[in-house]
């Protein structure tokens, strides 16, 4: 299914109504609590079909004007058409997308979203919050820039979506993926905080144990590092050993264990290595993605409760249809946070079990070492100098020996977070 950015089809609206004549803004926020939620559905090319009331008493269309109205009915103009290309392309790839949206009420004000939405059988449904993190407040500074660039360098919304993915770059997000899913992380805390609810307690712990995934990584990879740079002390030994007359071979043979050794662990270690996730516009680590879909879960769980509600109280009773389709979007980012979570723990085991089979090599490394003291020992007239040597092979195993009993540690806290049954503080 994965198309590329300029396969991405843009909705053909064919006849419908178009948005608002004038797009004079009094500049005016239209204000909403941070209990409310709005959510849409549409249809595949973005036309409304079903929205709550949330929706329509802050937009200020009425029921008539959005029903059957495209999404670009809200369409505010500081908005960036970069961002509604990663929100189409995205959908049209089968991801769930989160975006801050600036949108355009009818009477000219203005009012934020992060809205979440996701693919279901005949179109699209999106939920918004109101976002309060301080990333916003950096997402409002980047649009108003892009936007600015679009406008004086006529940007199309793909080379612009381009300089947006740029800049999110520079700020640390390796793609779109990535800055989603730490952009609804923190908008879903912050939301929970400011309604003082308790936190949920699986978000936290997939949280904490995807920081601790990325952790574990660094310091798999720091290890890695180490070893490649110990090459130049097996290489310093034979460069030794050849100077020697007596003790020439015994330290060549030594050097040629510990560096046979010191390649098997490189090897074992490599496999450790998860490849770089960056690649693409939405890829994220398992940790993120389980985080991003598990908000998307609880948001979900919301909105089926006040759906349900608020089709009783207008009068006309949600279908099973309907009821069915958001019920599985619900156990959809379940699904797919529950399959990242079980990725993350297979990993930790994965790591835990190779890096206790790998101390056990260093162990013998330990023992090439030691004879190599021996030989030094009982070379000392002649061999001075290979003492420095061995003084580097010692140092060099304390490192690895403190780095692996330090990524042990990491891969047991991260299966102590999510490796058992959870539960929601309530
Ligand atoms: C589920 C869904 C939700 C959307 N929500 C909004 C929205 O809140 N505001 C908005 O301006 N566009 C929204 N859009 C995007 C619009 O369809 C449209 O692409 C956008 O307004 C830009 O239109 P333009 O490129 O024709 O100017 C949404 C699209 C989908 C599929």
């Amino acid at each position: 299914m994965n198309m590329q950015p300029s396969e991405v089809l843009k909705p053909n609206l064919g006849t419908m109504p178009e948005p608002p004549p004038s797009y004079a803004t009094d500049g005016a926020e239209m204000p909403f609590g941070i209990e409310e939620m709005f959510f849409s559905k549409t249809d595949k090319r973005g036309v409304i079909d079903d929205f709550n009331d949330v929706f329509v008493r802050v937009s200020g269309f009425s029921g008539e004007d959005l029903c059957g109205a495209p999404h670009k009915i809200l369409r505010h103009p500081d908005m960036p058409k970069a961002v509604f290309w990663l929100l189409w392309n995205g959908l049209q790839n089968g991801e769930a997308v989160g975006a801050y949206v600036k949108n355009r009420t009818k009477d000219g004000r203005y009012y934020w979203v992060f809205a979440l939405a996701a693919p279901v059988a005949d179109g699209y449904f999106s939920v918004r919050i109101k976002p309060t993190s301080e990333i916003h407040k950096q997402v409002i500074a980047l649009y108003e820039e892009i936007r600015a660039a679009e406008l004086t360098e006529k940007l199309t919304a793909e080379e612009s979506a381009q300089r947006l993915l740029q800049r999110l770059r520079d700020l640390g997000y390796p793609n779109y993926g990535w800055f989603q899913s730490a952009a609804f992380g923190l908008e879903y805390e912050a939301r929970q905080q400011a309604l003082k609810a308790p936190p949920m307690m699986d978000v936290v712990n997939t949280k904490v144990a995807s920081q601790m995934t990325q952790d574990l990584q660094r310091e798999l990879a720091a290890l890695a590092a180490e070893f490649d740079g110990a090459e130049i002390l097996t290489a310093n030994m034979k460069i030794f050993a050849a100077k020697l007359d007596q003790g020439r071979a015994v330290i060549n043979e030594v050097a040629k264990n510990y560096d046979l050794m010191l390649r098997d662990i490189q090897g074992h270690l490599k496999t450790l290595l998860a490849l770089p996730q960056s690649g693409g516009i939405w890829s994220t680590p398992e940790g993120q993605k389980a985080s991003f879909m598990l908000c998307g879960y609880h948001l979900l769980d919301e909105v089926v409760h006040d759906y349900e509600h608020e089709k009783i109280k207008s009068g006309d009773p949600a279908t099973p249809e309907e009821m069915h389709q958001i019920q599985s979007l619900r156990s959809g980012y379940k699904g797919h946070s529950d399959d990242a979570v079980s990725d993350c723990v297979k990993s930790a085991l994965t790591i835990q079990r190779r890096i206790e089979f790998l101390l056990r090599m260093v162990l013998g490394l330990s023992t090439i070492r030691i004879a190599c003291r021996v030989e030094a020992g009982s070379l000392r007239q002649s061999a001075h100098g290979l003492d420095t040597i061995v003084g580097r092979l010692d140092d060099f195993q304390d490192r690895i020996e403190t780095r692996m009993v330090g990524i042990q540690q990491l891969a047991t806290d991260i299966l102590d977070r999510i490796g058992r049954p959870q539960g929601n503080v309530k």
